[in-house]
């Protein structure tokens, strides 16, 4: 595989600085020679520059740096249109709202491709309000929203090129949603498994039926990793810690099938705060986990049935 690395340095959606240093600790991490020894090809595009903010005003006076997450969607969503022409694009966040333009910018490439993009979304949150029902007025609680197209987002953010389809959306390790969004989640369709289901359940069933609709539809799958996806104890440099969150085998095993399945065409690493990180540990976590993706082994081949 052609790994494309994409530095998306935004913080303005989180509620705290720190995320603009997340691409640099991640390429400290050693991202590029865990993609190198599994042998992959990687070519590091660099450091997206956001476009000028233009003023934007809106009703909600929550909204915290809406005209800066404006003008980095789209030139996120730029980035990331270009960076999929050929190759796996993975972009290093940055704060979530970074995916509200690699998302939008994968739809379009492959809505040409005549390809239906699915996502899978691993975080706590499901990151679906829109501009109205944002109560904390931090922009990476809006993506997801906004890719599939939820209302109030015109005039505002850049009109999309093509909506992910909810139905093809699965978020996966919810343990904070707030309510405007879980009535949003029901209506619209989207597959929501919350750490409960994943106690009940495990990780395996759950993923195994989205990869199978995947599969079925001849889908591209986009994965989004928000740090806060993975337990405070494994993963402190974020600034959403919620209790209760995937274990390091809850989270190895995601991403082994999800590098079995053969299915996955982009990933995001977002939410990592090195400011607040304890010796590199998270950085290193999310490298490895990646490396999980994109096809380290514990034994040379996948688990077969017993
Ligand atoms: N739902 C909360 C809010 O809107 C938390 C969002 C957290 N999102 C994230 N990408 N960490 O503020
Ligand atoms: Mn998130
Ligand atoms: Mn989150
Ligand atoms: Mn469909």
């Amino acid at each position: 595989m052609h790994c494309r690395i994409v530095g998306v340095p935004v913080q303005d959606g989180a509620g705290r600085m720190g995320c603009e240093m997340g691409p640099s600790a991640l390429r400290t991490a050693g991202l590029v020679a865990a993609l190198t020894e599994l042998g992959h090809t990687v070519s590091d595009l660099g450091t997206v520059v956001p476009a000028p903010a233009r003023r934007l005003v809106h009703g909600n006076p929550a909204l915290k740096a809406l005209p800066e997450v404006a003008a980095w969607t789209s030139a996120i969503a730029e980035a990331a249109y270009v960076a999929s022409a050929d190759g796996m694009p993975i972009f290093l966040g940055g704060d979530h709202s970074l995916s509200a333009g690699s998302v939008s910018g994968l739809a379009r490439r492959a809505a040409e491709a005549g390809r239906p993009l699915f996502v899978l979304w691993l975080d706590a949150h499901p990151d679906f309000h829109t501009l109205e029902t944002s109560t904390s007025g931090n922009l990476h609680g809006v993506p997801l929203a906004y890719v599939c197209g939820r209302e109030g987002f015109r005039g505002y953010f850049p009109a999309l090129h093509a909506p992910v389809d909810p139905a093809h959306v699965c978020v996966f390790g919810l343990r904070s949603v707030d309510p405007a969004e879980r009535q949003a989640l029901q209506a619209a369709g989207v597959r929501a498994h919350d750490m409960r289901a994943i106690d009940e359940h495990g990780v395996a069933p759950l993923l195994r039926a989205f990869l199978e609709k995947v599969a079925a539809a001849n889908g591209l799958l986009h994965v989004s990793l928000d740090v806060d996806f993975l337990d405070p104890s494994i993963a402190p440099a974020v600034g959403t810690t919620v209790p209760g969150g995937a274990t390091f085998r809850e989270a190895h095993l995601t991403m082994e099938m999800l590098s079995d399945s053969g299915l996955v065409s982009s990933l995001d690493l977002v939410e990592l705060n090195p400011f607040l990180d304890e010796r590199g540990r998270t950085a290193t976590l999310l490298v490895d986990l990646t490396a999980s993706l994109m096809g380290r082994r514990i034994m040379d081949r996948p688990t077969r049935s017993l």
